[in-house]
């Protein structure tokens, strides 16, 4: 099978990685990729990066013409979200990844949250507005804690946790008057605050049947301790063990599986990956968003525990065959640790030579996320730069293979976490 997979994070070096190991595979480009796809190898496979932007969609459909692209693979969510993958399935191409009108669950937090509402999926009680003057009024009359999330999509950054009302009125001018993220606030979700350990949970789907992949925990914010801004995530670890297989089986049915199905049945058939980022509240779990593709870094730690094909699972999805195939998962734990550039997530440096980066282990692998080839060497290209993940028999096993793997990984002004996975390891659930 020859296929084409979109996007260029740590999440898409690892699906690079995952799927090279397919005795199916024979070919495999990645648009745009990093130096880390670049450099991947298997026996009788073709592996190439090609220089095209995940925005460009009517060079990335003739790409895969031309490419004769059995398989496309859409990682990130600003493509789908534009509707990527409608236009390669009007070419008759198979696909991996949602809709447009699917991928909505993520980048429309107003249709998100009344969907679930209709289809009585748990999640926060809520209110929506369009106008400032009557959000601003809703705010001041409020006496509980709310969380305030600007509608569309602002990678990550469009979710805030006032501390006080001061604070909330400034973020509610910021997101719909000065419109720091765009169009992407002419909406604002008010949310009433949740609190309980946070899980991923990602359903593969073909639009009709869901098989849940083994759960997840991001690290958000930037410093140890959960302290500092919220990030796109700085570590991960799986399995969870918060989220108890039943758990696991009850978010799958009730959250996962009722959203494919509700999707389905109101005319938005989901095919891809359904991501549940989930509370385990007193209450029990509640949805805080769905996504329409893999976390990162969470896929880096899903992948390595995956013991069956994943190209023959992506392209079961895509048409239409996933009862026909067995999931099965290593018994084991896996841990992630995201290497970032100082100033992450404001601010930072691009072009930083980085060393240390070939001494892969049998129990380790550095995926590359904001990574480039510069004149024949690897320099930072991103926020997020690399993720050292590790595996082992449990948790902290795989922790001390991923920190390991760090140690001989330098770079200018390199930061990251040293807590990664500690709440798994001491039994303190959050906080
Ligand atoms: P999101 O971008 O929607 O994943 O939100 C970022 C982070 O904000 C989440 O990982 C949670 O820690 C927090 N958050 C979002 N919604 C809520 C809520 N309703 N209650 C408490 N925390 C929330
Ligand atoms: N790690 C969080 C996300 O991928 O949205």
């Amino acid at each position: 099978m020859r296929v084409l997979l979109i996007g260029s994070g740590g999440r898409e070096h690892a699906l690079a990685w995952k799927l090279a190991q397919s005795p199916l595979l024979k070919a495999l480009f990645i648009a745009p990729g990093n130096a880390g796809t670049a450099r991947l190898h298997a026996p009788g496979v073709e592996i190439a990066n090609l220089p095209v932007d995940v925005s460009e969609k009517p060079a990335l459909v003739a790409t895969a013409l031309e490419k004769k692209i059995d398989l496309v693979v859409i990682g990130p969510e600003a493509p789908l979200a534009a509707g990527l993958a409608d236009d390669f399935r009007v070419k008759g191409l198979a696909v991996f990844g949602p809709s447009r009108a699917a991928a909505e669950i993520e980048s429309s937090k107003v249709f998100a949250k009344e969907f679930m509402q209709r289809r009585r999926i748990p999640s926060a009680k809520f209110s929506t507005f369009h106008d400032f003057n009557r959000a601003l009024a809703y705010l001041q009359e409020l006496e509980r804690p709310v969380v305030i999330k600007a509608d569309g999509l602002a990678a990550g950054k469009g979710v805030i946790l006032p501390e006080n009302p001061g604070q909330a009125e400034a973020a509610l001018r910021q997101i719909m008057i000065e419109k720091t993220f765009g169009a992407a606030g002419d909406k604002v979700v008010f949310e009433e605050k949740l609190a309980g350990p946070e899980v991923s949970l990602f359903g593969f789907t073909d639009g009709t049947t869901l098989k849940a992949t083994i759960p997840a925990q991001d690290h958000k914010r930037i410093f140890d301790g959960d302290r500092g801004p919220n990030t796109g995530g700085m570590g991960a670890y799986a399995p969870v063990p918060v989220c108890a297989p039943a758990m696991a089986e009850k978010i799958t049915r009730d959250v996962l599986q009722a959203a494919v199905n509700g999707l389905r049945e109101e005319g938005r058939p989901f095919v891809g990956v359904l991501y549940g980022g989930l509370m385990l509240t007193s209450e029990g779990p509640k949805v805080i968003e769905f996504n329409c593709r893999f976390g990162d870094p969470e896929t880096q730690v899903i992948l390595p525990l995956l013991e069956s094909d994943l190209l023959e699972i992506l392209m079961a999805c895509a048409t239409g065959r996933l009862a026909e195939v067995d999931i099965q998962w290593s018994k084991g734990a896996a841990a992630s640790v995201v290497i970032a550039s100082d100033g992450y997530p404001g601010k930072y440096p691009v072009g930083r030579p980085i060393a240390g980066l070939d001494q892969n282990t049998p129990d380790s692998f550095i995926f590359h996320a904001g990574t480039k080839e510069q004149d024949g060497r690897i320099v930072t290209a991103g926020g997020r730069v690399l993720c050292a993940t590790g595996w082992g028999e449990n948790i902290e096993q795989a922790l001390k293979s991923a920190y390991a793997a760090i140690g001989p990984v330098r770079f200018e002004g390199m930061h990251y976490r040293k807590d990664i996975g500690r709440r798994a390891v001491t039994g303190i659930l959050h906080g």
